[in-house]
């Protein structure tokens, strides 16, 4: 039987997102209440590090404990991964040691070819084009803090990331509408959006993006990786901040997001992330909760026991 990667949200069914996130509700409850749940007991999650990391690292980890498994970090300082071992040969002998892989790199066509070489299932911790699990725990975070996110306007105010890029495959998978307001020179690349557009709107005016919308998400304006744009971007994404004003076209019960770390006074303003609206310590804190239910997911299967 194939094995079950996440590499990106198209990997799984709308059935699956649903049942996992039913399995974090009673897995974060159960967190919550102190009681033990070691399901993954005497299972091996080996993470690897190419880029920096604090939740990734932290919530696979802890989750990994706390589950009753135990978890790896590699990074590419002191493994072999930085001299240049292919990542083929990495992924038959990683996977051979351990139940479960977690990466953060740099192009998808890395965890591509390390998962296609796996013997085991392979999760994406961010790469340059997809950032899954942040996507999936901010998605059921909405749904914590209002319902269903089926039909609802979410606004991207910003770069055209690997944030954006999960996003538009979870307005597909969740279905609702996406509003995109990217700086001219940083539009998502064409070749990378759906054929079918039904569930977008671009706009040129980033506050036109936020007009009625349930949700107005942003990230930093240059990801890990980018660094060497930093000051043409700083000077290409003014306007972009996500401020008070773009926030009052909002629905008067919208959320902000971001998933961290941020920026004040760049993407957004020091009053909308540490405003009423802003539940980005929330969405933080789901990364464990969602990861924990698909460690348990893609290591054991669906799980029938009561809740
Ligand atoms: N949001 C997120 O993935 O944070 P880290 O880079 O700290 O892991
Ligand atoms: N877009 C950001 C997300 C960090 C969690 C980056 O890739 O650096």
């Amino acid at each position: 039987m194939a094995i079950k990667h996440f590499l990106q949200l198209s990997d799984f069914t709308l059935d699956e997102f649903n049942y996992v996130m039913e399995r974090a509700r009673i897995i974060k409850r159960r967190f919550k209440e102190y009681q033990t749940y070691h399901p993954l007991l005497d299972r091996t999650l080996v993470m690897i590090f190419e880029k920096n990391s604090t939740r990734t690292r932290l919530s696979f980890e802890a989750g990994m404990h706390q589950l009753g498994g135990a978890a790896i970090y590699l990074n590419t300082r002191d493994s072999q991964l930085g001299r240049g071992e292919p990542v083929e040969d990495a992924g038959q002998v990683i996977s051979r040691m351990c139940d479960i892989i977690m990466i953060r790199t740099f192009g998808q066509d890395i965890i591509e070819r390390f998962a296609a070489n796996s013997r085991v299932p392979v999760i994406n911790g961010l790469t340059n084009e997809h950032h899954p699990c942040q996507v999936f725990a901010d998605v059921f975070t909405y749904i914590e803090h209002r319902g269903s996110i089926k039909g609802k306007t979410v606004a991207w105010v910003g770069d055209a990331n690997n944030m954006l890029y999960s996003w538009v495959q979870a307005a597909q998978i969740f279905d609702f509408h996406l509003t995109i307001s990217t700086p001219k020179g940083y539009e998502a690349d064409e070749a990378r959006l759906p054929v079918s557009r039904t569930n977008f709107t671009f706009f040129d005016h980033p506050g036109d993006a936020c007009q009625g919308a349930d949700l107005i998400n942003t990230d930093v304006w240059t990801s890990m990786g980018y660094e060497d744009e930093n000051v043409a971007r700083l000077k290409a994404f003014a306007g972009w901040m996500v401020d008070s004003e773009k926030m009052a076209r909002a629905r008067p019960d919208a959320l902000f997001m971001h998933c961290l770390p941020a920026h004040r006074g760049e993407e957004v303003s020091a009053d909308v992330i540490d405003g009423p609206q802003s539940v980005v310590w929330d969405e933080a804190e789901n990364r464990l909760h969602i990861q924990k239910a698909l460690l348990e997911y893609l290591v054991i299967g669906k799980v029938t026991e009561p809740g």
